[in-house]
């Protein structure tokens, strides 16, 4: 593939492929010389206008690792902020001839609309509601490094899944993995066409947490609500904060995550983000593990028999 702009356009051998790339880079991440020269040469646009703490520093990372060069773009500081456009933008900094375009954007299907206009690679770091496929990948792999096998494994995803790219993405990586899959939200958070998707429907936490082999507790996105929506926090965090008692009836050594930023005490509790079967930063640190792997499988397709190598 020339670009990253969701889960569905990969089979299940591609994201085992994945898996298998990020293992490789997770071993080379524990080194004390983590540098490897496998993208020499080449150069990656970090464009994110919408702010990322995680996704944007663990590509920046990922890419000065395999030695490319990355340069950062944002809405603020750009000419986005004097009314440029996004493909305008875009067809600027692919006049520089950059390798690929890593984007988050706040518009659905902004990923796809830039990659329909350029030649380098694009990696959709988010757009809108849409697609986060790196983090769902970053997510799968966490998973898959304690499990290795998702057959019939029971995931609860819970909280503001209508908002959320990476409840859409989640879903359609870990289903597409083998795994069977909850929902657990407010009526007023769930997207209209749930009942499409390949997931059971709860809206009680305490019956959903029931036998969950992995708990993913969603950030509840305050600035994607709608005018009038926004749930009252009190009431929200009463009857879907994550917290101990709901773990308990999960099944033992449950995994919890959360793809981050967190509002502590408003979808997970404090205790519980620390906890030790807490993942949560363990994701972290696969994420740049996994957009290592991205980065050198996405950029080096020219030469796909091209080996890691650390010369
Ligand atoms: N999970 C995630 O996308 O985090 P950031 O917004 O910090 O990148």
């Amino acid at each position: 593939h020339k670009d990253l702009l969701d889960i569905e356009s990969l089979s299940p051998d591609e994201v085992r492929h994945i898996f298998d790339t990020s293992a490789r880079f997770m071993e080379i991440n524990s080194r004390s010389i983590k540098k490897v020269p496998i993208l020499k040469g080449k150069s990656v646009v970090l464009f994110f206008a919408e702010p990322s703490t995680r996704t944007k520093t663990s590509f920046d990372m990922a890419a000065k690792r395999l030695s490319a060069d990355s340069f950062s773009l944002a809405a603020t500081g750009s000419s986005l902020s004097k009314g440029e456009g996004l493909k305008d933008t875009v067809l600027t900094l692919q006049a520089m001839n950059p390798d690929a375009i890593v984007l988050r954007h706040s518009l659905s299907g902004a990923a796809g609309f830039i990659a329909s206009h350029l030649d380098c690679s694009v990696l959709n770091a988010g757009d809108g509601w849409h697609a986060h496929p790196t983090q769902a990948l970053l997510d799968g792999f966490t998973l898959f490094q304690h499990w290795q096998d998702f057959q019939d494994k029971k995931i609860l995803i819970l909280g503001d899944i209508a908002h959320s790219r990476v409840a859409r993405s989640d879903v359609q990586l870990l289903s597409m993995l083998g795994c069977r899959i909850r929902v657990c939200a407010p009526r007023t958070l769930l997207p209209r066409g749930i009942h499409n998707w390949p997931v059971e429907v709860y809206s009680s936490l305490d019956k959903a947490c029931r036998g969950m082999d992995a708990i993913i507790s969603l950030r509840l996105q305050l600035e994607r609500q709608e005018a009038g929506l926004l749930p009252d926090l009190r009431e929200y965090s009463s009857r879907f904060c994550l917290q101990p008692g709901h773990v308990q009836k999960a099944a033992p050594g449950v995994k919890i995550m959360h793809p981050g930023p967190i509002n502590r005490g408003v979808e997970i509790s404090s205790g519980l983000a620390d906890c030790a079967d807490s993942l949560i930063l363990e994701q972290v640190g696969s994420g740049v593990a996994v957009r290592m792997a991205l980065l050198y499988l996405y950029l080096a397709r020219s030469k796909p028999d091209q080996e890691i190598t650390e010369e």
